[in-house]
């Protein structure tokens, strides 16, 4: 046969990171040592206790078989815990909790066992690509939300026209954002909810960065809202909150019924998560305030080290209250593949353009702390300098 897409991938729109890829990909075949802050991947090691957990759980023969579909008991009771203890409430684990290989191909799960043509999910205008793409590959339609920086990156519910609310299923959230580093209240969940509860949405919560916070800030889980449980699901992942990124391995929590969707997408298609994954994360999620601390200290510092920089720079920045991510602007008239390409030939650095997570982004850039304060520090600065050497288009 000849090999061809089916038509929803087929016609996904050109992915930004596989043109970014391209492009370091160029430069380092001319020889360029490249400096990589465009990836969000963690550049820190999985905390020792929870590779002796993955280890220990990798010997048990017990462990050798297929999981269970919707997930080991230990992951399950550990993530109910965690999941319970943030919002103030119970979960059953039987019922209302899911192991994932991840927060992204649950979501990608989720979706695919939701969505369908002629229906409509509505999606954060600066979004984590999945959200939308999962929906397009099912062939449903996907509403922008909007979001803007004077309101702090919160979704415009307003914004979304009555006829394209008619069609709509489901409404993604997530908080701690990606790529603005953007909190929310519970308040504004609470709106959220009511919102998904008046227009029969199912509203599905993304909390990759949970326990990426500074200064103090708790990012409130969506279940901190009563009655939350009924309309919402969220999703959490170790990725980010141990370093655990390779490891594949997160839940999903809340609406039972959502949940059994979910399960029957999946269990047509894999098993989930390995079990040793699962008793890794089981350790991490239990021990998460001695586990966690550490990595989001660092992060902290390398947050400060970043807009301390820009600040002696001479960038008027506010530093993010969560994730890991510096969500910057670009200079006034600069195109944003101009911008990441002369920062590529002119600094070495990659970052990430903003129209990487939807045209809402055009105007931004985005940086991770995935390298230490003292080289992020350097890389600011040079970032800065570079930046003020690129003239508008219309001045070239
Ligand atoms: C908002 C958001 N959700 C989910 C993920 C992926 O999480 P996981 O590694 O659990 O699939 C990411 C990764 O960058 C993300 O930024």
């Amino acid at each position: 046969m000849s090999v061809s897409l089916v038509p929803p991938l087929a016609a996904l729109p050109p992915y930004v990171f596989a043109e970014l890829d391209r492009r370091k990909q160029v430069a380092r075949t001319a020889g360029r040592t490249l400096l990589d802050l465009g990836i969000g991947s963690p550049d820190q090691p999985t905390p020792a206790p929870i590779v002796a957990a993955l280890q220990g759980a990798a010997a048990d023969p017990a462990l050798h078989g297929y999981p269970p579909f919707r997930g080991h008991p230990r992951l399950l009771d550990a993530a109910a815990r965690y999941v319970g203890t943030r919002a103030g409430t119970t979960f059953d684990p039987a019922r209302e909790l899911v192991a994932l290989a991840g927060a992204k191909e649950g979501i990608a799960d989720l979706l695919g066992a939701l969505v369908g043509p002629g229906d409509v999910v509505l999606v954060p205008a600066l979004h984590y690509p999945v959200y939308a793409r999962a929906a397009l590959m099912r062939g449903a339609a996907v509403a922008y939300v909007p979001m803007r920086a004077d309101d702090g990156w919160q979704l415009d519910l307003d914004a979304i026209p009555g006829d394209v609310l008619a069609r709509a299923r489901v409404l993604i959230a997530n908080y701690p954002n990606n790529p603005t580093g953007a909190i929310t209240s519970p308040a504004s969940l609470a709106r959220l909810v009511d919102f998904a509860r008046a227009h029969a949405l199912l509203l599905v919560h993304d909390m990759a960065y949970a326990e990426l916070a500074y200064d103090g800030h708790v990012p409130p889980s969506i279940f901190a809202v009563p009655g939350a449980r009924t309309v919402a699901v969220e999703f959490h992942s170790c990725s980010k909150s141990f370093n655990m990124a390779g490891m594949r391995v997160g839940f999903v929590a809340g609406r039972p019924d959502a949940l059994d969707a979910l399960l029957a997408y999946r269990s047509n298609v894999g098993y989930g998560v390995s079990q040793s994954a699962q008793l890794a994360a089981a350790h991490a999620f239990d021990h998460v305030t001695t586990l966690a601390a550490p990595i989001v200290a660092e992060y902290a510092r390398r947050r400060d080290a970043i807009y301390g920089a820009l600040r002696t720079a001479g960038w008027d920045v506010t530093p993010p209250q969560a994730a890991m991510y510096a969500w910057l602007p670009l200079p006034e008239g600069v195109a944003p593949w101009d911008a990441v390409q002369h920062l590529i030939d002119d600094a070495g650095i990659v970052v990430t353009p903003g129209l990487a997570f939807g045209e809402a982004g055009a105007r931004w850039f985005r940086i991770s702390f995935v390298r230490d304060a003292a080289v992020l520090a350097d890389a600011a600065t040079r970032v800065a300098q570079s930046l003020a050497t690129l003239a508008p288009v219309g001045a070239r």
